[in-house]
């Protein structure tokens, strides 16, 4: 302990840092650095050995602006030492900072965003299909693979905290950041992002989970007051992030810009404490998101732990030192809080590894990650339809290519997430193509085949072409971009390119590059569609082989795609056209009946429902067999293999309560399980899943309790939430529990 006293009183942290590299990690009186110790023990050894300075600098961090910012802050905010420390120690164009403890061993937080590969604007880095292409592969091995490649990459480029995991769900079908999440449906986008940290964190670093809550339209992102029943919520967007966290212990999770009934996320007693730390026992730091912090006090005392991104001298910096020490000093904070949140910062460090497994960099090999990318988008892409088996592609002598920059890349969402490829990418009109064209891949595949592009803009022109070629790929784009809603309608006239073309030559297929869903009006007038989502950067050649039939495609949709607007929950987004910032309020009325379960309940007919998707060969489901067990369901089918391919077949568990307004449910029917399986041409496979109890019980807030109502289900197997093979009853007995550390 002595030695620890005596490092505590160093002054300088140039000077403490040596210290530290002179005398290295002496467990006995540094049990914080001790491995073996638990990390809640050392946590707690770690904020005893901490000065009250140094417990505040765990607790600010700074945007990826500090570089040229933070210079401009005043010294009584942030101290000359601490201004330098951050300058020299944060890793160049990432997106954020937090300085660590050398004096103590406890490493800088070097965060930066990972949606869908490692940000940082001077490092390339490998780009995954988005998040919500992922999604469509409903196989968590995909996210996990692709996550384990990002996390790999962070080590290797010096970041130990990565701002991942993005489950909000596509309640608004317009959200520009719908790319970046995994649908519409809890369990899916649990179970995928869940898998997603797993992969990530992996890698010995931290990774979040975001953004932490209802954050579900980009309009007014940072001034939107969010009303939504606590029912709603438990059932939809919470139970996403509930069953992601049991699945995967993210280190962090990043509460949101947006007000929920009132109260900011990152200020919100309800979600951070009640719901957050105590009802699921989560043990992590919550980090706000940037800059998205509005009080001293309230907000820490509301739960959130770390003030993450500030920015430039004109952010309030409400937990830098001289805040916190006046909020200390007017009782309104107390130094047990200050201990519990430095406690959470710690002990993700600990558990996740950045303490024992610090960073290095190290060089990457961008070809095997790019194979693991391609990888990812073969499972992914989804088969929307394929009238008269026109693809695979067979014997064609001449092709036209058509549109959506094909000769030059794949598209990719914009904002946060955007990552930049070896070589960097090509922006066209502002947008960012990854250098990986379909048509260079589509002609190394079919190299005897005549290939001709036309860039799609004159449609006569196009046209003509279609005429002259046997079959004709038009590829439309869709440009989705965090801060903005996008369109459903496909700009630049490119509903009409599809028509001219399918008009030209009967045997169209498109090829869709979009965040999200869209309107398809030609969708009657094209045999063939393939949603690509954003492929990422192994894009062209997974869709050049799926289009080829090297690739059975497998992906089935996380989202349901509308028919029109006024199939929509809110014709309009709230505050379209209305300055950032501008005090606004939206009601989710629509609740928990998310996607397809609002299409279902309204009794409309989508133009594709979540969970379709198509293969080159068919599957069959039979043998269904269900019974209760414990609170939940166990489902067991077979799915057979009938075509001449090798295939992957999904098989989708619907549940639903013979009546479900009695039951009190929002939607006549759930996902309560999935699983992909690959299967040899006339191969068979049983496969048993349970249903998770939550996904058969409503939530009651009066009692804080879920609550199953007793009576007949139907549990049915099926390739789409359009469809059923086969469903059997099963009857269960009225249960409530304690939604208090439900998972466990
Ligand atoms: C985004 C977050 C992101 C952060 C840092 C914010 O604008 O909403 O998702 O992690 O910036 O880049």
């Amino acid at each position: 302990m002595s030695k620890v006293v005596a490092l505590a009183s160093c002054l300088g942290m140039l000077l403490c840092t040596s210290v530290q590299a002179a005398q290295p990690a002496a467990a006995l009186d540094r049990p914080w650095l001790n491995p073996s110790l638990s990390p809640d023990a050392r946590a707690k050894a770690a904020v005893a050995a901490m000065t009250l300075d140094e417990k505040m600098r765990l607790v600010f961090g700074y945007s990826d602006q500090a570089l040229t910012e933070v210079s401009k802050v005043p010294d009584d905010v942030v101290s000359p030492e601490l201004k330098a420390y951050v300058v020299t120690h944060l890793v160049k164009g990432s997106a954020g900072f937090v300085p660590g403890v050398p004096r103590i061993g406890i490493p800088d937080q070097t965060q930066t965003d990972a949606s869908i590969g490692v940000r940082n604007s001077f490092i390339p880095s490998t780009a995954l299909p988005s998040s919500l292409a992922t999604a469509a592969s409903f196989d968590p091995e995909v996210p996990r693979a692709g996550g384990a490649m990002i996390g790999a990459e962070a080590r290797a480029t010096g970041h130990n905290t990565m701002l991942a995991g993005g489950i909000n769900l596509a309640r608004e079908p317009r959200n520009g950041r719908n790319f970046e999440y995994a649908g519409e449906d809890p369990l899916l986008a649990g179970t995928m992002v869940g898998a997603l940290i797993n992969g990530i964190q992996s890698n010995r670093i931290i990774s979040t989970i975001k953004h932490y809550a209802v954050n579900d339209q980009e309009t007014l992102r940072t001034s939107l007051d969010v009303t939504i029943s606590a029912e709603a919520m438990r059932q939809s967007d919470l139970l996403a992030f509930e069953l992601a966290i049991e699945k995967s212990s993210p280190g962090s999770v990043m509460c949101s810009y947006n007000l929920i009934n009132g109260r900011w996320g990152c200020e919100n007693d309800y979600l951070l404490n009640t719901v957050l730390k105590h009802d699921w026992g989560f043990k992590g730091f919550v980090m706000s998101d940037w800059g998205a912090v509005h009080s001293t006090a309230p907000a820490a005392n509301n739960g959130l732990d770390q003030f993450t991104g500030f920015c430039c001298k004109e952010d309030k910096p409400w937990f830098a030192p001289p805040a916190m020490k006046a909020a200390l000093q007017s009782g309104e904070l107390s130094h047990g809080r200050l201990d519990d949140m430095v406690e959470r910062i710690l002990w993700a460090l600990f558990a996740k590894g950045p303490v024992d497994d610090p960073v290095k960099v190290t060089p990457i090999d961008y070809a095997a990650n790019a194979a693991v990318s391609q990888r990812a988008a073969e499972e992914s892409l989804v088969l929307l339809k394929n009238d008269g088996d026109l693809l695979p592609l067979r014997g064609v002598k001449s092709i036209a290519v058509i549109g959506g920059h094909a000769d030059q890349g794949v598209l990719a969402g914009a904002g946060s997430s955007d990552v930049t490829p070896l070589g960097g990418d090509r922006k066209i009109g502002g947008h960012s193509y990854l250098p990986s064209p379909p048509l260079d891949a589509l002609r190394r595949e079919l190299p005897k085949t005549k290939i001709v592009f036309d860039a799609g803009t004159d449609h006569a022109a196009a046209a003509a072409l279609a005429v002259q070629s046997e079959v004709t790929i038009v590829f439309v784009t869709r440009h989705n971009s965090e801060g903005s809603e996008a369109s459903l309608t496909m700009v630049d006239n490119q509903d009409d390119l599809v028509a001219a073309v399918a008009r030209a030559n009967p045997k169209t297929i498109v090829v869709a590059e979009t965040g999200g869903a869209i309107y398809m009006p030609w969708v009657d007038q094209v045999p063939a569609i393939l949603e690509a989502f954003y492929p990422g950067i192994g894009g062209g050649p997974a869709i050049a082989r799926t289009l080829t039939g090297k690739v059975n495609p497998s992906g089935h949709l996380p989202i349901s795609f509308p028919a029109s607007p006024d199939q929509l929950a809110r014709p309009e987004i709230e505050g379209l056209g209305l300055p950032d910032g501008t005090p606004a309020a939206v009601s989710f009325d629509e609740g928990a009946a998310i996607g397809y379960k609002w299409y279902d309940m309204k009794g409309y007919k989508p133009l594709f429902w979540f969970g379709h998707g198509i293969s080159f060969t068919r599957f069959a489901f039979s043998d269904l067999a269900a019974q209760a067990d414990g609170k939940g369901i166990k489902a067991s089918f077979s799915i057979r293999n009938l075509g001449k391919r090798q295939g992957k077949g999904v098989g989708q568990i619907y549940v639903a309560p013979a009546d479900w307004k009695k039951a009190g449910w929002e939607a006549p029917k759930r996902l309560g399980a999935f699983a992909k399986t690959d299967l040899k041409p006339g191969k068979s496979q049983r496969i048993e899943l349970t249903v998770d109890p939550r996904l058969l019980a409503t939530y009651e807030a009066a009692g804080n309790n879920w609550h199953i109502r007793g009576g007949e289900y139907d549990v049915s197997i099926a390739d789409s939430a359009a469809t059923r093979a086969q469903s059997v009853r099963v009857k269960l007995p009225d249960t409530v529990w304690s939604a208090e550390h439900a998972g466990n």
